[in-house]
């Protein structure tokens, strides 16, 4: 696991973003894996920028998310299909149809899941995976227990990431209970994988991935399995 830093937010965002343009212009119709949540914000945005200023173009590029809410509407304004178009998408020059986030609002959880892993291997898997890291470890919404599912399943989230997450509802008890989510095999199966890490609320699930002892109580632990990960992260995230 390589880990580079930044001295702050800004400059971890634009850190990671140079690692994606480079990705891209090896290969401009790459199968790019996107995450949400406030961590990659600053990246989207260096990565709509240098879209703009001609230094990368993303009209090749297929993408897939890691993760939804389960039940959202992609209309509403928490839904991760939202959150993609209004902090990327609708900023670049992609072709939407070639975007895919899990359906919220599925009928059949199950089939919408495996139908999301078929679309993975008929793009013939992600290239690059873009991650972020809850507090308590967890890798998309794949969060610590004893047990994971290795593939794109329906979850529970944890009462932890209810809270977290609920800075971005009117109130706690609009946060949705449940999601679907790549699983952790998915994830390890892209070629490459960065993780995006900002903040000291994240040093300890940042230390735990780092040392590198796998433990299910701490998804990120996971990644250690795979040989090409770079973790981004900031002063504050890995200080002792
Ligand atoms: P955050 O979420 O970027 O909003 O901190 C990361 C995560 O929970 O994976």
């Amino acid at each position: 696991m390589r880990l580079i830093v930044g001295k702050d937010y800004s400059d971890m965002s634009r850190l990671a973003a140079g690692y994606v343009k480079k990705e891209i212009l090896k290969k401009s119709n790459m199968v790019l894996g996107l995450a949400t949540g406030s961590t990659p914000v600053g990246m989207y945005r260096e990565l709509i920028d240098m879209n703009r200023k001609g230094g990368i173009s993303f009209k090749d590029i297929t993408t897939v998310n890691l993760d939804e809410y389960y039940p959202i509407e992609s209309t509403n304004s928490q839904s991760y299909r939202y959150f993609m178009n209004d902090n990327l998408f609708d900023h670049i020059d992609i072709d939407k149809a070639k975007t895919h986030v899990l359906n919220g609002m599925a009928e059949d959880s199950e089939k919408e899941c495996a139908s999301y892993e078929d679309l993975i291997s008929s793009l013939g898997g992600i290239d690059l995976q873009v991650l972020g890291i809850g507090r308590n470890g967890h890798i998309g919404f794949n969060e610590p227990g004893s047990q994971l599912y290795p593939y794109t399943h329906k979850t529970s989230l944890e009462e932890s990431t209810i809270n977290a997450n609920s800075r971005f509802f009117s109130s706690l008890e609009e946060v949705p209970r449940h999601a679907l989510t790549m699983g952790m095999k998915t994830i390890l199966n892209a070629r490459k994988i960065i993780v995006l890490a900002s903040g000291k609320e994240k040093k300890d699930a940042v230390r735990r991935m780092l040392e590198e002892m796998i433990d299910t109580s701490c998804p990120a632990t996971l990644l250690t399995l795979h040989n090409d990960v770079t973790v981004f992260a900031t002063e504050d995230a890995v200080e002792r």
